[in-house]
């Protein structure tokens, strides 16, 4: 069963369903059931990492719906992520052979540079020296980007893109890439609206996809007295006016700005309600009020990798 979910057309002509589960902190023992869960729901586009640690248990799930009959591979949009460790031009095509193999797929709809800065290649996915920092590799993410492109055209992938990436080094990319990359995963949501990136990424015809929706709660560093965005009093005065909740109040927006949105959740009846977006729509008036909440309110500054040549939010960078 085809999706009946919005798609946007990237610039390669191939298209991506407007909204997509997250998997990003979902436990390899709950992911199964919560992707399984999300197709019967409806989704059919699923995002992935390789540093998410629960591929595999995602790829259990998808095997299990398309034996079942519910869905067929090509109904389907999977996307991974190629992680720090992996970015040494000769390390990157196991490392999609890697992913494809716990995904059990012969094929990736998009394939994404994680974060446009390497780390030491060959051991831990976050190698630490002796006093806990994390090392780095001097590998270009250009360089990186060339040993995907082949992959492309190999047919492992169908379309290749970037997470975390900013302006500067897009320009940089662009300047070498034969393939141009169709997104730019970021953080973005309400207090970090991206509007100087997606501005950017606009005028190139490379889409946003916005990760942290839903600003994150359970990202392993938030602190109790950090702002939460789901609690945010003006985003629950307009989602008690539009009679919605919080949440889709907040995956409207990305969609309504024209961004693609991959809300994670585990628990089915949040999957099931962050799904039921499709029958409102934002006015002008109301996203306008919700992009002046904006306050360059990062909740995944990376700090672990802070100092890093390729680092993409030091200097205030957009
Ligand atoms: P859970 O997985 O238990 O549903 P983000 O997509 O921004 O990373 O946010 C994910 C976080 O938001 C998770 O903690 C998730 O919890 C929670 N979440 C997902 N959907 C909703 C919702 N509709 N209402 C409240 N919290 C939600």
């Amino acid at each position: 069963m085809a999706s009946k979910v919005p798609v946007v057309t990237f610039n390669n002509g191939k298209s991506i369903p407007v909204l997509g589960l997250g998997t990003w902190k979902s436990k390899p023992g709950e992911v199964t059931q919560a992707v399984k869960d999300a197709i019967d729901i409806g989704y059919r586009h699923i995002d992935c990492a390789y540093v998410y640690g629960n591929e595999k248990e995602v790829g259990e799930a998808l095997t299990a719906k398309i034996n079942e009959g519910v869905v067929k591979r090509e109904d389907l949009f999977i996307t991974s992520k190629l992680w720090n460790t992996f970015h040494r031009p000769d390390l990157v095509r196991d490392a999609l052979l890697k992913t494809l193999e716990n995904l059990n797929l012969k094929y990736l709809d998009l394939y994404l540079i994680h974060w446009p800065q390497a780390y030491k290649e060959g051991g831990d996915l976050f190698p630490e020296d002796a006093s806990g920092k994390i090392q780095f590799s001097d590998v270009d993410y250009v360089d990186t980007w060339k040993a995907l492109e082949p992959l492309q055209k190999e047919g492992l992938v169908k379309s290749l893109g970037v997470s975390n990436f900013n302006s500067k080094q897009l320009t940089r990319l662009l300047e070498s890439a034969t393939i141009k990359p169709v997104t730019n995963q970021v953080e973005c949501h309400p207090y970090l609206n991206q509007s100087r990136l997606k501005a950017f990424c606009e005028e190139r015809d490379i889409v946003i996809t916005a990760y942290s929706p839903l600003g994150s709660p359970d990202r392993p560093w938030a602190k109790p007295d950090e702002p939460q965005l789901l609690e945010d009093p003006k985003l629950k005065a307009v989602a008690e006016r539009l009679g919605k909740t919080v949440a889709q109040i907040l995956i409207r927006y990305q969609i309504d700005s024209g961004n693609i949105v991959i809300p994670k959740s585990v628990n089915k009846s949040r999957i099931a309600s962050n799904f039921q977006v499709l029958d409102f729509k934002l006015s002008r008036e109301d996203l306008d009020l919700i992009n002046s909440f904006d306050c360059n309110g990062r909740f995944v500054p990376m700090t672990a990798s802070l100092g890093h040549k390729d680092h993409p939010f030091e200097n205030d960078e957009f």
